[in-house]
């Protein structure tokens, strides 16, 4: 079973990045404790990172066949402010069907109004939020849960 990680703009910057919010580990360190987690349940990883909206679009529209084609049980994704802008990211979870856990380090709706609302929420799988980076490892534990008890896709046609 493999899990896509996405993160999404200025998640490159973690380390450094308002530190007060977002802590002191690197994006290394959240891709590395991704690893792990994944690992730990016998799942495979592949993270990626873009601060380009059509980028992540793109990836999603990837993950949606790697999913159809029972290769990829969903995406865990930190689409960062895109999440309270992007009705691309939204049509595209929506439109492709990969199941996606959304994730944010901070606790969003502690913050900023701007930040209390998700495009991405009415079409996540699932949602964690303001755990600090350990929200990856719990949100590839939701899905690796998820696809172990949905019920199997039916075969592809043809
Ligand atoms: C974030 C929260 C977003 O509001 C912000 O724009 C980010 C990071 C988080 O992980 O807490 O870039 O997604």
């Amino acid at each position: 079973m493999n899990i896509l990680v996405l993160n999404g703009p200025n998640l490159n910057l973690l380390g450094t990045r308002e530190p007060a919010v977002y802590g002191s580990a690197t994006l290394a360190d959240v891709e590395a404790l991704c690893r792990s987690a994944a690992a730990a349940l016998g799942a495979g990883v592949q993270c990626r990172q873009s601060n380009h909206e059509g980028e992540l679009v793109q990836w999603l529209h990837e993950a949606g066949a790697e999913h159809r084609a029972g290769r990829l049980a969903g995406v865990v994704f930190n689409a960062g402010a895109y999440t309270h802008t992007s009705v691309a990211l939204h049509d595209a979870i929506k439109g492709t069907g990969v199941p996606v856990v959304e994730v944010h380090i901070s606790n969003v709706h502690a913050r900023e109004a701007f930040r209390h609302r998700s495009y991405l929420s009415p079409v996540a799988a699932g949602i964690v939020v303001g755990f600090g980076i350990e929200g990856y490892r719990l949100a590839i534990q939701g899905l690796v849960h998820k696809a172990a008890h949905d019920a199997p896709r039916p075969p592809a046609a043809g």
